[in-house]
This record gives C-alpha cells, sequence and structure tokens, in this order.
C-alpha cells in the first residue's frame, strides 16, 4: 500500500494492556489504550494505560527527552494513546501483585496522542456511582468501566456457551421474524407501520412463540435462537421493552423432556462461565405448593421460611379477625422469623406496611418466649392465646378472663406446632382471600429474606421449577377468564373433559424456572390438536372468526400432521443479571432503555419528519409529554 498512511500502521499495539509479565521484561512493546490514572512524582510520570485486557504500568523516567515528558504531562484521564517501550521489572518493593501486569512497567521511548479527552462528565471507575440517566447518556464511556466490560464479556461468553451446549445437541438455530402480525401475547405491541399498505402495520414480537411452534410442524424437531422481543410495558429491574430470549422449541417431547435439557443447558453455562457445579435435577415445587409455602410463583429458595398455617390455632383462641377469616372461607397463615424476638414496634409497623401493599388487612404479631421446655407467648396478639392448659410456660400469655381452651391453642402448642423457639418472632396474616393471604405473607417472607441478609453471599444460586400452573386466570375487571400464560399451554390430559365447566380447576403442562426469586424462565408444553385449542381460544372468549383472523395460520398449520411439541424461553438478561451477581439487567445490556422506556444518549424515541409521516400515511393527533 504505497504512499498509505496511518497512525495505526505505525503504533499498533504488539501486546495488550493485559498481558505483560515478568518473563516478558527485556521485550520492546507498543501499546495503545486509554489514560486511566497519570501520576506525577515530580519528574517521573506514571501513567497507567487500560484497554479491554486489563492496565498496564507505564513510565517516564526522570531522564527522559524533554519533548517525552512534556507530552507525558499533558495527558489527562481518558485519553487515547500509543505507547513504544521497554519491559522492565518493578523494583521488589513496586511489585503488585494485586494486579496481573504487576511485575513489570514499561519504560516509555515514545509516546503518541491518538486522540484528546474532554472534561469527562463522570470519573470512570470499577463502578460508577454517577446517577443512572447520566450513565446512559454517556453509555459509552459507561462501558468503559471494569465492571461493565466485565458484564458485557459474560454475556457474550454465555452467549456462546449456550450455542455450543444447543448445536452440540442437535439444536438448529434459525432465525425468524421480526416484523410480525400483531397477535396478543400478554402485553402491548410495538407496532410498525406499512408505507404500501395505509392503515396496516407490522407488529414486533413479543415472543417467537408463534413462528417455533410453526418450526415444529416443518419436522425441525429441534429448535433453538437467541432471539430479541419486544414488548410495551412498564419497566422494571428485570424487565426491558426490547429484551433476549434464549427461544427453545421440541418436537416429540413431553414436560420432562424439556426440564432436563434445560438443567442440563443451565449446568453446562454455570459451569463453564462460573465454573460452578449445578445440581443434575432441579428442585420441583407445583403452583399451589409455592403459593401455600412462600407465598409466590417465585420463591427465592437461598433461605428457607416457609408459610406456616396458624388455623389449627384459631378456635381455642379470642382472637376476632382471625376467626372471621377462617368464617369467611380465608386462610390465618403464620411466619416464624427465628431469633428476631427482639424486633422493635416500629420494625414490625414496616413489616406490616408492606404487608398492605398487598392487600393484607394487616399484621398480626407474638414473640416466642419462655424455654424449649416450656415454651410461652408474649406482646402482640399472645393475649387472645392465654395458658390456660398449666404447661408451666408462666403466665406472660395469660390475662384473666381470655376464652380460651384446650391444648391446641395454648402458648406452647402454638410455639411447638410451629416450629418456633423462644426468642422467635412469630407474624400472622389473616384474611378472607387465601391467596391474598399467601401473597401478603409472601412478600414479608422476601423482605425479611432481603432485610436479614437471608440471601445474601455471592455464587448462591438456587434453581426450582414451578410445575401445574393454572391454565386460565379469571380477570375480575373484565369479568373474563385468560390465559395464565398463554394460549397455546396444553391443559393437563385430566381436565379435557371438564375445561369448560370449572376454568378455574385447569392445570396446564406449563412450567417456570425460579432463580434466586426470579422467573428466569417460562415454557409449555403445546396444544397441537386445533379442535383443544378451539376450546381454549372460547374459553378465553376468542370466537371462531377472531380466532380466525388472528390466529388461522396457526391452527390451520396444525391441520396437516403437527406433531406434539413444547418448548421454553430463557431469558437471557436475567440469566446474566443472576450470574452476575446484579439485581437490574440494564447492567447487562449494552445500550438499555431507562425506566421510562427512553434511551437519553441517542434520545430515543424521537421525532420524525412530517414526509416520513407523510409517507407511512400517519397523522399524529396531538403531541403529548409521556407522564
Ligand atoms: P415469557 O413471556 O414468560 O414466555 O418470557 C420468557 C422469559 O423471558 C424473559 N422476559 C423478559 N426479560 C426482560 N424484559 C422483559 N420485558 C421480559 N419479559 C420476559 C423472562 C421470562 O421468563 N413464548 C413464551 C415462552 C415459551 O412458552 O416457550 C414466553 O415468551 O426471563
Amino acid at each position: 500500500m504505497a504512499g498509505y498512511d496511518s497512525t495505526m500502521e505505525q503504533h499498533k499495539r504488539t501486546a495488550t494492556c493485559g498481558e505483560l509479565r515478568g518473563t516478558d521484561a527485556g521485550r520492546t512493546v507498543t501499546l495503545n489504550g486509554w489514560v486511566n490514572r497519570r501520576r506525577d512524582h515530580g519528574g517521573i510520570i506514571f501513567i497507567n494505560l487500560r484497554d479491554r485486557y486489563g492496565i498496564t504500568q507505564t513510565v517516564i523516567d526522570q531522564d527522559a527527552p524533554p519533548e517525552l515528558s512534556a507530552l507525558a504531562e499533558e495527558l489527562r484521564n481518558e485519553y487515547c494513546i500509543a505507547v513504544e517501550g521497554l519491559v522492565r521489572p518493578r523494583p521488589d518493593t513496586m511489585v503488585n501483585p494485586g494486579m496481573d501486569t504487576g511485575e513489570i512497567e514499561v519504560a516509555v521511548q515514545n509516546l503518541v496522542i491518538l486522540n484528546r479527552c474532554d472534561v469527562l462528565p463522570f470519573q470512570i471507575d470499577e463502578e460508577t456511582n454517577a446517577n443512572e440517566d447520566l450513565r446512559l447518556k454517556y453509555r459509552y464511556l459507561d462501558l468503559r468501566s471494569a465492571g461493565m466490560q466485565r458484564r458485557l464479556r459474560l454475556r457474550s461468553d454465555v452467549a456462546f456457551a449456550v450455542r455450543e451446549w444447543m448445536t452440540g445437541r442437535g439444536f438448529y438455530e434459525i432465525e425468524t421474524p421480526t416484523f410480525i402480525r400483531s397477535t396478543p401475547e400478554g402485553a402491548r405491541d410495538y407496532l410498525v407501520p406499512s408505507r404500501l399498505y395505509p392503515g396496516k402495520f407490522y407488529a414486533l414480537p413479543q415472543s417467537p412463540q408463534l413462528y417455533k411452534q410453526l418450526l415444529m410442524a416443518s419436522g425441525f424437531d429441534k429448535y433453538f435462537q437467541i432471539a430479541r422481543c419486544y414488548r410495551d410495558e412498564d419497566a422494571r429491574g428485570d424487565r426491558q421493552p426490547e429484551f433476549t430470549q434464549i427461544d427453545i422449541e421440541m418436537g416429540f417431547v413431553g414436560r420432562d423432556d424439556v426440564l432436563s435439557m434445560t438443567e442440563g443447558l443451565m449446568g453446562h453455562v454455570f459451569k463453564k462461565n462460573l465454573g460452578v457445579e449445578l445440581p443434575g435435577q432441579f428442585r420441583r415445587l407445583s403452583y399451589d405448593q409455592a403459593m401455600e409455602t412462600y407465598g409466590t410463583d417465585k420463591p427465592d429458595l437461598r433461605f428457607d421460611l416457609p408459610l406456616k398455617d396458624f388455623a389449627p390455632y384459631v378456635d381455642a383462641g379470642s382472637f376476632q379477625a382471625f376467626k372471621d377469616a377462617l368464617a369467611a372461607g380465608g386462610a390465618v397463615k403464620a411466619l416464624v422469623v427465628p431469633g428476631r424476638a427482639d424486633y422493635s414496634r416500629r420494625q414490625i409497623e414496616e413489616l406490616e406496611a408492606h404487608a398492605k401493599i398487598y392487600k393484607a388487612g394487616g399484621l398480626a404479631w407474638i414473640k416466642a418466649a419462655g424455654s424449649e421446655a416450656a415454651p410461652a407467648l408474649e406482646g402482640g396478639v399472645s393475649k387472645f392465646f392465654p395458658d390456660t392448659a398449666g404447661t408451666g410456660a408462666g403466665n406472660a400469655a395469660s390475662i384473666d378472663g381470655a376464652s380460651a381452651s384446650g391444648m391446641s391453642g395454648g402458648p406452647a402448642a402454638i410455639v411447638r406446632g410451629l416450629g418456633a423457639k423462644p426468642g422467635d418472632l412469630i407474624l400472622i396474616v389473616a384474611g378472607e382471600k387465601r391467596k391474598t393471604v399467601n401473597t401478603a405473607l409472601g412478600a414479608v417472607r422476601s423482605k425479611l429474606g432481603k432485610d436479614l441478609g437471608l440471601a445474601a453471599g455471592p455464587g448462591r444460586f438456587e434453581f426450582v421449577w414451578i410445575v401445574d400452573f393454572p391454565l386460565f386466570e379469571y380477570n375480575e375487571e373484565e369479568q373474563r377468564w385468560e390465559a395464565a400464560h398463554h394460549m397455546f399451554s396444553y391443559p393437563q390430559e385430566r381436565y379435557h373433559d371438564s375445561m369448560e365447566q370449572d376454568p378455574g380447576a385447569v392445570k396446564g403442562d406449563l412450567y417456570d424456572l425460579v432463580l434466586n426469586g426470579y422467573e428466569l424462565a417460562s415454557g409449555s408444553i403445546r396444544i397441537h390438536d386445533p379442535a383443544l385449542q378451539k376450546r381454549v381460544f372460547s374459553i378465553v372468549g376468542i370466537g371462531p372468526e377472531e380466532a380466525n383472523t388472528k390466529f388461522g395460520f396457526l391452527t390451520e398449520a396444525f391441520k396437516y400432521g403437527a406433531p406434539p411439541h413444547g418448548g421454553i424461553a430463557p431469558g437471557l438478561d436475567r440469566l446474566v443479571m443472576l450470574m452476575a451477581g446484579e439485581t437490574s439487567i440494564k447492567e447487562v445490556i449494552a445500550f438499555p432503555k431507562n425506566s421510562f422506556a427512553v434511551s437519553p444518549m441517542d434520545d430515543c424515541p424521537g421525532e420524525v419528519e412530517q414526509k416520513q409521516l407523510d409517507e407511512l400515511h400517519l397523522t399524529v393527533r396531538q403531541r403529548e409529554q409521556p407522564v
């Protein structure tokens, strides 16, 4: 390339900033990177040079040529530079065992400023404490931090491990369209107006659900895709308007095939990327068990703290709210918090406020006291459960005239029955709706898990399958049944005859994989029989005509020998977030949106020119500021 002159041709790196060791001493190298830190020790200047691979200390010695020293003095953080120099061992006292390249430094002989850097909006450290919108506005700078670099590398490695494992087991990676027909799938669709067909729209897929089922009808048998999905729903820590699924579908399988395939995939991904050995099989809980024991279908099993039934003790006591709840067909449930009888009234009130967010009427409490041989109850509602059975527990809970009878309501029976120990705090929720009681107390359980650090510590991964979900949920507002997951999930065989009579009782072959309290994946065995599919449509209020307009292509496809099939979709963002020990998926996405579905960096969504609107046959009625 005669005459071709580029700065990089002359200054291209011969080593990265992460690779030089003591054994490289004596080499002359060129490094490219960013000034991580410059320290001027009166004549001798240290420049820590950083790139994706690490940090290397470079030095401009006191006796360096004046032009070199002058150039080095000009350097500021995040200048992009090339240095050429000699690798030399650091003096013994300067060796830094905490740094991969800590045995050496590079004595700079030549320095080129490739690009200068303006005053930074925030410092680039391991993790920045700049506020989120500033981080997102200058995301390209935020991504230079060691934390973001590490997490995006993990994400890339995880995606690779997924592909490696799936293709190794005969799965094909097949792309499906991202301009699709709008089909109801739970959230709102993002729509793309068609220029060619006025008034018509494409939708961005909420997931490749229908296409992967069609691929099964086409005989592909084992499909996967690392698929972008789009949902117009409120953002949360674990939700983004666009996100990525590891979308999987298999032909001729039953539920357990999909579960064990997923266990194998997770096992590979965790072993390969974190060196963590997962159990060959994950725990399983039915939806009903999960709700009864943990008050949620996403239990964090890094700690136990199960919900217990308090109903057996209600009759013998005299607490009216408990009795009323049971009389109305509701529930009274308790949580035993070990060793927390020292909780202050204010702390308990805080828990109660939390329970009320989840529609609990209140949060009653009692402290377990006495001794193991003679347990007693103290404080809170204990006065309604006096010791009338002479257990020798003292009279902490006895009040004159309280009506109570028999052992089943006595303090000792309650403490022992709940598996509590003296010094434990017992929290109780009563209500007319069992689900509300479970959910509210489950929320208290989760809060306690966080407050007490029960789930703390890195590297703890508790997977659990939640199976046997209800197929339908009743929408009180709209007074109709709707699909709990989506409309293509298979009702378990034993409900086929009675589906229409009692939709609420129908359990589906659907499953969620939960990790540390997050729903990591969801899937199901699908309906492949068009007649059964029609019945499900009709229960959720989709008549034959609407079904035909919206899903005609799917039901039509299933007329031509579609095989039984099923699948699952783990969220890639959530998976990497949990592996990285983070609580927001934004930390593992290069360019996420903020909580208002906006990208502050490129100010997206943005307005478009009138000409573009005209081409799309669109008129904006009113430009409103989002709230
Ligand atoms: P589902 O809607 O449960 O199932 O989604 C599957 C998984 O995708 C992830 N996920 C999200 N991640 C980030 N932001 C979001 N807004 C978001 N929404 C979902 C979660 C979730 O568990 N087609 C079915 C799967 C199937 O039946 O095979 C589906 O999409 O990790």
